[in-house]
């Protein structure tokens, strides 16, 4: 029986590409979407499987403890548990700090942050029991440098990394990994939202001279899925073109 991986925000740009990767390695896929995004989340799978490529959607909003609750247990009925779990749902709502409201920082915090624990806290448990899991937060290079302009997005992805690192000692003897990956700039909707200008200057400040793509991205997550990938955990990798480098 394959398992089942479920991906967040698996409509999105990355998320898509996600879900596509982890299909290809033989895993049940779910794409987990927002509940207002439904009509594009059925057109997608539909367009997916006319191409040979099945998936399962679930609606939940992952900012919602109650929802991502039944969003799991809708699944688990469906299908069966959740081995893989990839925490990508995320938005940002970019503003200088000494204009940011709180309806901004809070949006970004509980889609992006809160979400982690949501979902994450619906699945881990049952990991542990079956002795095997894989679990993979998409952080960003803007967690690990801070971006002018993203108090709000920088603290929730920096925090998905101190959650990586704390979950990963608390599952690492039951056969479950918990890693991040941090993207640079990749081209999505996310990234196009930010406006041509911005964008060639961010573009001018990438060693690699251009934005990645989704799925460099998903390659990588889906290396960190894989049965080798066991003594993995607590890891941050960075795909970003050369634009912030650490160890
Ligand atoms: N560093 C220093 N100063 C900067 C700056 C920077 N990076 N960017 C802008 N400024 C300056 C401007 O030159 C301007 O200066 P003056 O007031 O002296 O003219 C001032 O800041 C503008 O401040 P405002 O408060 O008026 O800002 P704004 O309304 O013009 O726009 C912003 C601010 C929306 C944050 C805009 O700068 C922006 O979109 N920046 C990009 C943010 C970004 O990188 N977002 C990433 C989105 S994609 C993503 O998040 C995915 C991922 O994981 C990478």
């Amino acid at each position: 029986m394959a398992r089942i991986a479920l991906v967040t925000g698996g409509i999105g740009g990355i998320g898509t590409a996600i879900c596509e990767e982890l299909r290809g390695r033989g895993f049940k896929v779910v794409a987990g979407y927002y509940p207002p995004e439904q009509e594009q989340a059925e057109e997608g799978q539909k367009k997916h499987a006319a191409e040979g490529r099945e998936y399962e959607i679930a609606s939940g909003d992952v900012s919602s403890f109650e929802d991502s609750q039944k969003m799991i247990s809708d699944i688990e009925s469906r299908l069966g548990p959740v081995d893989v779990l990839i925490n990508c749902a995320g938005i940002t709502r970019d503003k200088t700090f000494k204009k940011m409201e709180p309806n901004q920082w809070k949006a970004v915090l509980s889609t992006n942050l809160d979400s982690i624990f949501n979902v994450t806290r619906q699945v881990v448990n049952g990991m542990m029991e079956r002795g095997w899991g894989r679990i993979v937060n998409i952080s960003s290079v803007n967690g690990q440098r801070g971006q002018f302009g993203q108090t709000n997005y920088s603290a929730a992805k920096a925090g998905a990394h101190g959650f990586t690192m704390a979950l990963a000692q608390e599952v690492v003897r039951k056969g479950v990994t918990v890693n991040t990956v941090s993207p640079g700039y990749i081209a999505t909707e996310m990234t196009e939202a930010m406006g041509e200008e911005v964008q060639q200057q961010i573009i001018s400040e990438i060693p690699m001279g251009r934005m990645g793509t989704p799925d460099e991205v998903a390659y990588l997550v889906g290396i960190l899925c894989d049965d080798r990938a066991c003594y993995i955990t607590g890891a941050n990798y960075e795909v970003n073109g050369g634009l912030f480098m650490s160890f």
